[in-house]
């Protein structure tokens, strides 16, 4: 009796442990296919001139003004952290200007002549690019709503609206010309990210084409208008 007792034990033991080892195995392979597809990814953006006009190795390079102006393309180092990855995704196989002008410019708009990726190519290349991050972005920092106090801050108390596109209650466009669009950022920039852009844009983007906010806004502000900007187009 005794020994089969045991014999039963070592056989759930076994079967313990043969689970965990297929599991371990079973994890191995899927974190190895995610970085099949990053690989085949970062090929992929090479292969197709992306680094022509974007950068993706972090830290920010741009100190001056003409590190700025004499970029082609935005940043794509924290690319992991700033954006949604299904709205990634589609956007490179169908890329819609999301700054109403050129790139650098105040004058000249948007020619909405940016290349774009077969489907397959834009599945890998937005794995790449969610693989790339900064390290410094907290998840779960900021809770996606219809904030009022985020509202009276984006469009009365400071002069986020002179800038930024959003949509009013009625559907209709608002808002400024000079800075991205913010009309779709609930299905294009990560909550978190909008946040720690705020609190340390120099992390982000040292040169700064948009005011600083820090010292203006509270920690606790900057929450209410990220969780503000962040429910654009969510509903
Ligand atoms: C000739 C320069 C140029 C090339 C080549 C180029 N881009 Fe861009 N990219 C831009 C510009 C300019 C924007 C801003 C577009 C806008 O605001 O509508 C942009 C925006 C983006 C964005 C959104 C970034 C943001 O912060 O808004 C992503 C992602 C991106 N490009 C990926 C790619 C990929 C992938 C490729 C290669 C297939 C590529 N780009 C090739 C110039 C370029
Ligand atoms: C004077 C114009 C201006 C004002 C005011 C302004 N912004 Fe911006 N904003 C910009 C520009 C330009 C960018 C592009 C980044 C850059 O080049 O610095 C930007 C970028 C952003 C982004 C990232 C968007 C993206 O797709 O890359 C967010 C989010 C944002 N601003 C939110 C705000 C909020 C919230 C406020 C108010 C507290 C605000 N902005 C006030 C001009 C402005």
């Amino acid at each position: 009796m005794t020994l089969k007792r045991r014999d039963t034990n070592r056989e759930t033991k076994m079967k313990r442990l043969l689970t965990t080892a297929i599991g371990a195995v079973g994890l191995l392979a899927m974190s190895s296919a995610a970085q099949a597809d990053a690989a085949a990814g970062q090929a992929a953006f090479e292969a197709n001139g992306c680094l022509d006009c974007h950068y993706t190795e972090g830290p920010a390079r741009e100190k001056t003004i003409e590190d700025q102006l004499a970029k082609t393309g935005p940043e794509l180092w924290y690319a992991g952290d700033k954006f949604v990855q299904d709205w990634l995704t589609a956007w490179l196989t169908v890329p819609a200007p999301i700054r109403p002008m050129k790139f650098n410019s105040l004058t000249e708009e948007n020619p909405g002549d940016h290349p774009a990726l077969s489907a397959d190519d834009a599945a890998s290349v937005s794995d790449y690019l969610m693989s790339l991050t900064s390290g410094v972005v907290e998840s779960g920092t900021v809770k996606v709503k219809k904030n009022a106090k985020g509202r009276v801050i984006f469009s009365k108390k400071m002069p986020c609206s002179g800038c930024h596109q959003y949509t009013g209650r009625k559907g209709e466009p608002l808002g400024g010309n000079s800075g991205p669009s913010l009309a779709e950022a609930g299905k294009r920039l990560n909550p978190d990210w909008i946040l720690a852009y705020l609190k340390q844009p120099e992390t982000f983007k040292p040169v700064k084409m948009m005011p600083v906010f820090v010292g203006l806004l509270s920690d606790k502000d900057m929450a209410n208008v990220a969780s503000y900007v962040a429910y654009f187009g969510t509903k």
